[in-house]
Order: C-alpha cells, then sequence, then structure tokens
C-alpha cells in the first residue's frame, strides 16, 4: 500500500523535526515533506542530511499560495507555525486561514493542530498569563473547537488539537539554561517558586503526533493534551545533579530578576514584529502559569493515559540519561541559531 504523506508546517524546526523523525521512522512510515522559508540553506541541509527521503518544499505560513501548493496530494498536515517569528495576530489569523484551505484538499484527511494551553483563558483573562505565544495557538484551539469534525458534511477532513508543553531541551537551550557558577555548580535561578513546569521531551511530542497520525478516527474532533511529565525547580536540580554526577541547586527568584539576568530579554519575542514586546515582557506573563501551578492545580493532564498511548514516555531521569544532558548549553531552535542567539547567550547570567 502507498504510503501515506504528511505536510509537516515547522518540520525544519526543534518540535517539527520531532514529529518528521516520528513519522519516517514509524514502523509503518509516512512520506513526508516539509515547509521551509529556506529549505536550501545550509542549516536545513544539516538538519536533513540523514533523511534524504524527506522532500522539503519553499514557502511560509503566511503565504497561503505556497501552503495550499505543498498540501497537494498530501492526506495530513502536522502545522507548528511560529509564534516566536510572526505576532499573536497573525498565528490566529494563519492557523485559522491554514485549516479553511486545507478543508479544500480533495486528497487530505487529517489536520493536526499543535497548541499550547491557553493559561489566559484558563485564567478567566487574568492579564498576568497573557504571554503572547500562548495566546495565538490558544485561540486557534479555541476556533477549532468550537467546529464539527468534520467542519462540514461534505469535508472529509477531520481535525485534531495536540497541546505540548515546554520542551525539556528548554533546559539545553532555551529560556532556563542555568548559570554555571565558577566550581561548576549548576544553578537552576528561575522565577518558579514551589510550582510545577509540564515538561514535553521532543521525543514524546513525535511519538505523540505519530499516534495521532496513526489514530485519525479515536482523534476525530479531539484534544491531546499531553505531557511528559511535571517537575519543579528543586526536582530539576536534584535529578541532574544524581543522574548527570554534577553539583547543581535550584534558587527561586522573582520575574524581574530573571528578566535581569537573561542575556536577550530587551530582544523582540517576534522577529518579524522589532517594535514589539520584548522576550522579558513576554516571558514574565509565561512564568507565573508554572509558578502557581496551574496545570497541576486543573488537574488537566493525566499521566496514566499518557503512558497508554506512549508506553516510552519520558520522566526527567529518563530524558537525563537518554540525551547525556550534563547542564550545559547547546543550540536547540533553530529561530535562535537563525536570529544569532548563541548557545552561549542562552545561558543565565548569575545575578
Ligand atoms: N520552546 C518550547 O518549549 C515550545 C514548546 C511548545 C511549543 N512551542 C512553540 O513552537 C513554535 C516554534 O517551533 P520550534 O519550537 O520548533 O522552534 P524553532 O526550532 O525555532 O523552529 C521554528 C520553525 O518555524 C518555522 N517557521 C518560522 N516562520 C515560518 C514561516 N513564516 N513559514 C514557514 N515556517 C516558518 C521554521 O522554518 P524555516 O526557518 O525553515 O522557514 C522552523 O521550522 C512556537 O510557536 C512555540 O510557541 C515551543
Amino acid at each position: 500500500m502507498a504510503q501515506k504523506r504528511i505536510l509537516v508546517i515547522g518540520g525544519t524546526g526543534a518540535q517539527g523535526f520531532a514529529v518528521v523523525k516520528a513519522l519516517v521512522e514509524a514502523k509503518d512510515p509516512f512520506t513526508v515533506r516539509v515547509l521551509s522559508r529556506n529549505p536550501d540553506s545550509e542549516t536545513v541541509k544539516e538538519t536533513f542530511k540523514d533523511y534524504p527521503q524527506v522532500e522539503l518544499v519553499k514557502g511560509s505560513f503566511m503565504d497561503f499560495d505556497s501552503v495550499e501548493r505543498a498540501l497537494q496530494d498530501c492526506y495530513g498536515v502536522f502545522v507548528n507555525t511560529d509564534g516566536f517569528t510572526v505576532n499573536e495576530a497573525d498565528e490566529l489569523w494563519s492557523g485559522i486561514r491554514i485549516f479553511e484551505i486545507a478543508n479544500t484538499i480533495p486528497t487530505l484527511r487529517h489536520f493536526v493542530y499543535s497548541s499550547i494551553d491557553y493559561y489566559l483563558r484558563l485564567t478567566n483573562f487574568d492579564h498576568k498569563y497573557a504571554a503572547h505565544h500562548t495566546n495565538g495557538k490558544g485561540r486557534v484551539h479555541t476556533y477549532l473547537d468550537g467546529m464539527t469534525s468534520p467542519a462540514h458534511p461534505d469535508s472529509k477532513l477531520v481535525w485534531s488539537v495536540l497541546i505540548t508543553g515546554p520542551y525539556n531541551e528548554d533546559l539545553i537551550g532555551g529560556p532556563y539554561v542555568p548559570h554555571i557558577a565558577a566550581d561548576g555548580t549548576r544553578v537552576f535561578r528561575l522565577p518558579l517558586g514551589e510550582g510545577y513546569i509540564p515538561f514535553m521531551t521532543l521525543q514524546d511530542c513525535g511519538a505523540f503526533a505519530l499516534h495521532m497520525f496513526q489514530n485519525r478516527e479515536e482523534w476525530s474532533g479531539k484534544t491531546l493534551l499531553a505531557t511528559s511529565h511535571f517537575s519543579n525547580g528543586k526536582e530539576i536540580a536534584e535529578t541532574l545533579s544524581r543522574v548527570a554526577g554534577v553539583k547543581a541547586r535550584y534558587e527561586p527568584i522573582t520575574v524581574k530578576e530573571w528578566v535581569d539576568t537573561l542575556p536577550y530579554a530587551n530582544a523582540p519575542v517576534s522577529s518579524m514584529y522589532p517594535d514589539g514586546i520584548t522576550v522579558g515582557q513576554n516571558f514574565s506573563m509565561w512564568w507565573p502559569g508554572f509558578a502557581n501551578s496551574i496545570l497541576k492545580n486543573e488537574g488537566t493532564r493525566d499521566l496514566g493515559e499518557m503512558k497508554r498511548i506512549n508506553p516510552n514516555l519520558q520522566s526527567l531521569e529518563d530524558w537525563i540519561r537518554e540525551t547525556k544532558w550534563d547542564g550545559t548549553a547547546r543550540q536547540v531552535l533553530k529561530g535562535f541559531k537563525d536570529g544569532g542567539i548563541t548557545a552561549e547567550m542562552q545561558q543565565l547570567r548569575a545575578e
């Protein structure tokens, strides 16, 4: 039987590439096409050097003609728009418009939208939780949730939403890379209080997306609220120390102190909008969701269900062992690499 083709929007990035790998390395693999603004760049060539079977096509998720072309002959589409390139309004608009276009593609059967928890809605629209990169995706999720699946009686396309969480890999390259003190201690100075982060490893993210494409009927019109594990600051430091054999400690700080130690805090959060809000301003509205354990309190994740769906679900300890993370920084996000935010710049300053 011919393999089904999936278009992965965002497939050259950290999340999308994890999904690509899961799709092409599955026992019954899918054929994969990836949309990229610069498919011929050295970075993209390097990412795909061991995956010559993946088709790379040029386009932008904001250029809807290019999306329509890329969707031709596809069975499914995984949509991870990038709220750190565009702003929250663009993310809302592109998510909705891509869904509308998807409904016109005769071969398309499954639209999987990658979202994040909509903290603003979960907290009765409290501005304190209004991080722009969570708002855009959360609003698209709400739009889809208001649809039947299929959205029209004549359509054969069903939709599903995969809600992920902050990547474990952000600990390697992202907003919570520890500072390394002179004696080698990894110091996690984070505005997390006693709160929990609903972590998602990139490997698990790929496994959840694969599961959804493999089980279209089960997930038609449904949302998978996924997580790998919840961990607090103390657990992160203690587990790193025990597994990697390095000294580590957690120091809770205020959001303002965290912004002051983040080397790229004044950069725009959306690279296409240099006059928009900064990384520091955006993430100041993101940490409170974890510090106040909004998800943990709401009981919005079911770890037993996670293991049923993904028997290889990674605990924090599994993830540290399997990635050999030792608290040092490495480049993870394509956007950071393209934007000149080096691994060194991702390490938090001492104070
Ligand atoms: N970091 C986290 O912990 C985390 C967790 C959950 C969700 N997310 C969400 O994931 C998104 C970012 O993806 P990522 O984490 O994989 O980051 P990344 O490694 O920086 O990758 C960004 C991806 O977005 C693509 N992209 C950006 N603008 C595009 C455009 N106009 N048209 C087509 N593709 C475009 C890039 O493709 P090209 O450069 O090849 O065009 C690349 O594949 C954000 O919206 C973020 O909120 C992040």
